[in-house]
């Protein structure tokens, strides 16, 4: 039998596409035992100017150039987005292609049907790319023989490299985005970055994988970092801790909890610790074996590597299936969760403000671990921000405390929250 070849079709050449072809170049041909072909790459706008050279008959603007060309047995997408991505994908697995895609959007949207045809048609679906923090996990998430029961990660670079930068620099979050837009890190529409939805599609996509079906987006509770500010990282450093653009998942029995937002985290931990567009995923499963994975969140070649390796794959003729369907399980209201949180208001500098807010909060069954109470220089207001840092409580009760705390005469701003996260480690 002679060694197999993948002839392969891309559609996309922008950050990620071009990427992959710059790597597929350096390899000449060959992807360990086996080689390959560049067939054609499919954009939208064949006259752009293009830092890669590519002979003019592999450029195409014509869909089905790669989709109705039976020699070309692989298909990338990285288009990006859902239209016209999710006919690309499904009409490629129809036609018995292999398919990888780095697309969470689509994934989380369509996942059930994608990995359905892919299954149906026995074809190779690679998703690497779609969550790179967690590439080298992907069969840990699928295959393991115990069920996986705690998901924490950092999956956005863009993010975790405004948290960091802010915190360095203490420079406000539109000027560190653009310097995020101009390295290549953030989505071509970055408000999905900044308000969490990002996040929340890597995370479904991994519970996806392991729980063998999609739920969602509008399911679980997703925030993202817009609110957050470098007053806030400078407090958060002063209890002890790092603010991230955390997704969180945990399952005991039949319950799921599953949430992305900021969050504080002990600055001991390692997800605490990662730092720039550096990303990274905590597992840990139902006989408490934990593993981990740290990898840039975003970027040209360390995207275009998980390609590869899904690439690589598809060469050594591995599948990669949805683990089985857990029969049924119930998604906890946000309402109900518990952790600690940490509240700023902004207050009137007067004698008994604190009594105040301490009073809702014994009325709501909240009790507080500590108080920072900051003297402001130069104050035009009159107002001083005053950090609390309450025990664990219910997400409700803070809810409802918040409501009647922002009412109290004494409070000048909206009360901001973070929630503190330290059991689920
Ligand atoms: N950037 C990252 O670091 C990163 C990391 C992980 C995953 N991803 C995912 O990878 C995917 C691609 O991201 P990217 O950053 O590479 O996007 P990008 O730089 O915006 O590139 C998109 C490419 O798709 C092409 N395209 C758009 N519409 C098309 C159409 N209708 N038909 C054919 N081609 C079309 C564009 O063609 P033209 O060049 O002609 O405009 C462009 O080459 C997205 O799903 C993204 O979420 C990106």
């Amino acid at each position: 039998m002679g060694k197999k070849k993948l002839r392969i079709g891309i559609f996309g050449l922008g950050t990620v596409g071009s990427g992959v072809v710059e790597l597929l170049k350096r390899k000449e041909g060959k992807l360990g035992s086996a080689s390959f072909s560049l067939e054609k790459v499919v954009v939208k706008n064949l006259t752009k100017k293009r830092d890669i050279n590519l002979s003019p008959e592999i450029l195409s603007i014509n869909p089905e150039d790669i989709l109705c060309n039976l020699s070309i047995d692989t298909v990338i997408e990285v288009i990006g987005g859902i239209y016209p991505a999710r006919a690309f994908v499904l009409q490629a697995l129809e036609k018995g292609k292999n398919v990888i895609t780095a697309n969470k959007a689509l994934l989380a949207t369509s996942g059930s049907e994608i990995f359905k045809k892919a299954a149906e048609k026995n074809c190779y679906l690679g998703v690497r790319a779609s969550n790179i923090a967690a590439y080298r996990l992907i069969e840990s998430l699928t295959n393991s023989p115990s069920r996986i029961e705690k998901l924490v990660g950092i999956f956005n670079g863009t993010c975790n490299y405004i948290l960091t930068e802010m915190e360095k620099t203490g420079k406000p979050l539109p000027d560190l985005l653009k310097e995020a837009q101009s390295m290549g890190y953030a989505e071509a529409d970055p408000a999905d970055d900044i308000n969490g939805k990002d996040t929340a599609h890597k995370l479904v996509v991994l519970l996806g994988l392991t729980l063998g079906c999609f739920f969602p987006l509008k399911s679980i509770h997703v925030e993202g970092i817009a609110n957050v500010s470098s007053e806030d990282i400078v407090f958060a450093h002063e209890l002890g801790y790092k603010i991230k653009l955390l997704a969180i998942a945990r399952r005991k029995e039949d319950i799921l909890e599953a949430r992305v937002h900021p969050a504080l985290v002990p600055q001991d931990r390692w997800l605490a610790r990662l730092a720039g567009v550096e990303n990274g995923l905590e597992i840990r499963d139902e006989i408490g074996l934990e593993i981990g994975m740290q990898a840039p969140g975003a970027g040209k070649y360390p995207t275009a590597t998980a390609i590869i390796e899904d690439l690589i794959c598809i060469a050594q003729g591995r599948k990669l299936f949805l683990s089985e369907r857990i029969p049924s399980f119930n998604l906890k209201p946000m309402s109900e969760i518990e952790t600690k949180y940490y509240l700023k208001v902004y207050a009137v500098d007067k004698a008994g403000v604190l009594a105040k807010i301490a009073n809702v909060f014994g009325d709501h069954d909240i009790s507080i671990e500590s108080v920072i109470q900051k003297k402001i220089e130069s104050k035009k207001d009159n107002l001083v921000p005053v950090i609390m840092l309450t025990h664990r409580s219910r997400e409700d009760n803070i809810q409802k405390a918040l409501r009647k705390i922002k009412d109290l005469p004494v409070i000048k701003k909206n009360p901001f929250l973070i929630r503190v996260e330290e059991g689920i480690f």
